[in-house]
C-alpha cells in the first residue's frame, strides 16, 4: 500500500486543493459582484446626503434616497442634458478617457484634476414639488491626493447647505480634519457668489474668520497645520463654482432655463 506521504498522494491532495479553493473564490467574486456594486451605489448615495446634512437614522438610504432626482448636465452649455443615462454614467472613469473628457491647460486647471468629463451628474432634492437642495459632485488636489466629495446649496443656488468629502489621502489629524464635523459644520449658511452671481465669492482662508469682518459671510476657516491641503479644498470651491464648473448651470437653473 502506497504511503500517505508518496508523492503522487500529496501532489494530488495540494492539486485538489487548490482547484476547490479557486471554485469557491470565483463563484463568491461572480455571485457577490452584484450585491459589491449595490453596496457601492448605496454608500455613494449616503455620502451625496451625508454632505447635505439631510442623512437621519431611522429610514434607510434608499427611502430617503427617493427625494432625490439625478440628473446629468452638459458642463459647456450649463443645461440638462440627455446624452447619457444618470443611473449608468460612471462620471470619475468619464473623467479619465479622451473620448469623454477634455485635457485642462495649466490656467484653466485650478483644481489639479488635469482632465475635465463632458458631462457632470448633479443631484436635486425635492420637498413635494419644491427644489430644496442641489448637490454637487466636487474634486480636487489637496497635499498628497485628490479629494471627492459633494457641495450642497440651498434652493436659492447661493447659500452652503454642507460639504464632504468621501475619498482622500490627507493626512489624519493634518488635512484629514475636512471630515471633522465642526469644520464642516462652519461652511452652512456661507454665500457662494456676489450678488451678481458671477465669479465665486467663496473662499476658505488660511486662519481663522472675524465673525464681523465684511466678507465672513463669504470666508470659511482654514484647517490649522494644513495650509495646502485647505488651497487644495479653496482651489475645489474656485473651479467647480467657476465658469468651467457649475456656474452657468446654476445661473440658468435660477433663471429656469437649465
Ligand atoms: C508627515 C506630514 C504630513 C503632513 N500632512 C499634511 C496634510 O495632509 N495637509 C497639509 O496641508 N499639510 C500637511 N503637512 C504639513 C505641510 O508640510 C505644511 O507644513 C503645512 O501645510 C503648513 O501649514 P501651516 O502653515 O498651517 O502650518 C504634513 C507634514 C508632515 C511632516
Amino acid at each position: 500500500m502506497a504511503s500517505n506521504e508518496s508523492i503522487k498522494k500529496v501532489l494530488t491532495v495540494a492539486v485538489s486543493l487548490c482547484l476547490v479553493c479557486s471554485v469557491v473564490v470565483s463563484s463568491a467574486a461572480v455571485l457577490l459582484r452584484d450585491a459589491q456594486e449595490a453596496n457601492k451605489a448605496r454608500d455613494m448615495k449616503r455620502n451625496i446626503l451625508a454632505a447635505a446634512g439631510l442623512l437621519e437614522k431611522g429610514a434607510t438610504v434608499e427611502e430617503q434616497f427617493e427625494n432625490v432626482e439625478t440628473r446629468v448636465i452638459d458642463f459647456e452649455t450649463g443645461t440638462f442634458t440627455e446624452a447619457v443615462d444618470p443611473a449608468k454614467y460612471e462620471q470619475r472613469k468619464a473623467a479619465k478617457a479622451p473620448g469623454t473628457s477634455e485635457a485642462l491647460t495649466a490656467e484653466e486647471d485650478i483644481a489639479d484634476i488635469q482632465r475635465q468629463e463632458e458631462y457632470g451628474l448633479v443631484y436635486l432634492v425635492y420637498e413635494g414639488d419644491e427644489l430644496s437642495k442641489v448637490i454637487l459632485p466636487i474634486r480636487g488636489y489637496g497635499l498628497w491626493s485628490t479629494l471627492y466629495g459633494f457641495l450642497a446649496l440651498e434652493a436659492d443656488l447661493n447659500t452652503v447647505a454642507g460639504i464632504g468629502f468621501y475619498e482622500h489621502g490627507e493626512t489624519p489629524g493634518l488635512g484629514g480634519e475636512v471630515d471633522n464635523p465642526l469644520w464642516k459644520a462652519k461652511w452652512e449658511g456661507k454665500k457662494v457668489y456676489d450678488e451678481d452671481f458671477a465669479d465665486p465669492a467663496l473662499s476658505v482662508i488660511k486662519g481663522q474668520v472675524e465673525p464681523g469682518a465684511p466678507r465672513a459671510r463669504y470666508r470659511v476657516d482654514g484647517l490649522s497645520g494644513a495650509t495646502l491641503t485647505t488651497r487644495g479644498v479653496d482651489n475645489i470651491i474656485q473651479f467647480w463654482l467657476g465658469e468651467r464648473g457649475y456656474s452657468e448651470f446654476l445661473s440658468n437653473l435660477r433663471q429656469g432655463e437649465a
